[in-house]
């Protein structure tokens, strides 16, 4: 068993306790024990984290991350993924199932749970595809799924496409109590489509995908859990009208949660341009744009849907923060944009890209931090999320005002995807501790 550790002088931020003040941390045998008043005396054995000037807060939850093991690990592991995370702040991963083979039976599910246990850096939890193969045509096996311990299930990377299977997928979301996690995107608008549709696709010559490709199957999917009284989840919602329509189904009280991205509330289409968000003055194209890094699907989005899905964030209209983590190996990257696979590797850069909308003075550093801890925790119905006596010693000391370069080349991930290469963050890990150990410290390589 680790040694008890004293996380010290930092300010504490808990929402799920309400807790935002100067505290000290004590956690021992893996669990929190205490959250004392700062400055106190450091209980005699403890080892300390001195977290003066720092947040401290619990350990971040991601609920959409792909791991990419079994199958594609070129990509990533569940051992780089899980350090990645480990960096970025996260505790507790949730393991997408478009790996190969999908995770569509119980021991493709046990497998990802039992690699997480032996080899993860922290927590992974799994999700379950929603149909066999992933390939839109029959359910899984729910039933045996939620008894194999997934949290949820989705064909992400895809959506489920076919209006009545979404209808009983939903139906036995409330056999099983667990969220159907829609990929909304309907493929059918989508077409071809590279990037968000408008003059900057057109001035690129990509075919565009309309926001409508979207919106309309959050809605399509708010229709069938009102006529199935079931759990829907919305993935990385990207645009104005989409979160309006969420905004509208929690109103009239539907069981309906979303969830976005850190690059959805932080960047542009225009970073298409390969110019870190700016337009090429003169309109010449210069020799970054077309960067494949930009390549996400849902793409990136206009100003105004930052704006809104900044909004609906701050007013708890989309519940939580999650990463869509997308690794990819560099061939997937370097081609043409339409050959290029979609994708950001994200994990350990989100929370400095989320800070961009709390420098910004658009959500408080205490709405983020809520967005990214509590409410997954209530989403995956888990004692976790939370600096509470007993529960696990999952936390992370944090640097708001910290700037630093993004260098994919320094990242745990296998994935060095992301359009971030050489531009500054301001918000930084600077400690992840995990189950009472340390896993992460910026600048220190953890075993
Ligand atoms: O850009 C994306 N990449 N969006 C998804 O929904 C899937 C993900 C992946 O698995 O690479």
């Amino acid at each position: 068993m680790s040694r008890p550790i004293a996380i010290t002088g930092g300010r504490v931020i808990d929402p799920a306790q309400g807790i935002d003040r100067l505290a000290d941390v004590l956690l021992k045998d893996g669990l929190v024990e205490a959250v004392t008043d700062a400055p106190g005396d450091t209980p005699e054995g403890y080892d300390v984290v001195d977290a003066t000037g720092f947040v401290v807060a619990p350990g971040f939850i991601d609920i959409h991350t792909h791991l990419r093991e079994p199958g594609l690990e070129h990509k990533e592991t569940i051992a780089t993924g899980t350090r990645a995370a480990a960096a970025g702040g996260f505790t507790t991963v949730c393991a997408m199932p478009n790996t190969e083979p999908a995770q569509d039976n119980a021991s493709a599910v046990e497998f990802v749970l039992r690699i997480g246990r032996e080899r993860g850096v922290v927590r992974v939890l799994a999700i379950g595809a929603v149909t066999l193969g992933r390939a839109g045509v029959q359910l899984v096996e729910m039933a045996e799924l939620a008894e194999a311990g997934v949290i949820g299930f989705s064909d992400d990377g895809n959506p489920v496409a076919d209006p009545n299977l979404m209808r009983q997928a939903l139906t036995y979301s409330q056999v099983t109590g667990l969220p159907i996690i829609n990929h909304c995107e309907e493929p059918s608008i989508a077409g071809a489509g590279q990037m968000q549709m408008g003059v900057i696709a057109s001035h690129l010559g990509l075919a565009g995908v309309p926001p409508e490709a979207e919106s309309v199957m959050v809605e399509r999917d708010i229709a069938l859990a009102e006529l199935t009284a079931g759990r829907l989840h919305i993935a990385h919602l990207s645009t104005r009208r989409s979160v309006e329509a969420v905004r509208r189904a929690k109103e009239r009280g539907l069981r309906v949660t979303a969830e976005a991205t850190p690059h959805h509330v932080s960047i542009t289409e225009a970073w298409v341009y390969g110019l870190a968000g700016a337009t090429p003055d003169d309109g010449a194209l210069t020799i970054a744009a077309y960067d494949t890094n930009t390549k996400v699907n849902p793409p990136l989005r206009t100003q105004d849907d930052v704006d809104a899905v900044v909004e609906g964030l701050a007013d708890g209209t989309i519940d939580m923060i999650a990463t869509d983590h997308a690794p990819h190996a560099t061939v997937d990257k370097e081609c043409t944009y339409q050959e290029a696979a979609h994708g950001i590797s994200n994990i350990e850069t989100a929370f400095g890209s989320c800070m961009v909308p709390v420098h910004a003075g658009r959500l408080s550093l205490e709405a983020l931090i809520e967005r990214m801890t509590a409410a997954p925790a209530r989403f995956l119905g888990m004692d976790l999320g939370s600096l509470k006596p007993g529960f696990p010693a999952d936390v992370v000391v944090l640097d708001p005002a910290a700037a630093w370069s993004v260098d994919p080349s320094a990242f745990f991930s296998k994935g060095k995807n992301t359009p971030l290469a050489g531009t500054s963050l301001k918000g930084r890990v600077m400690t992840t501790v995990y189950a009472g150990e340390v896993v992460h410290e910026a600048g220190v390589h953890v075993a």
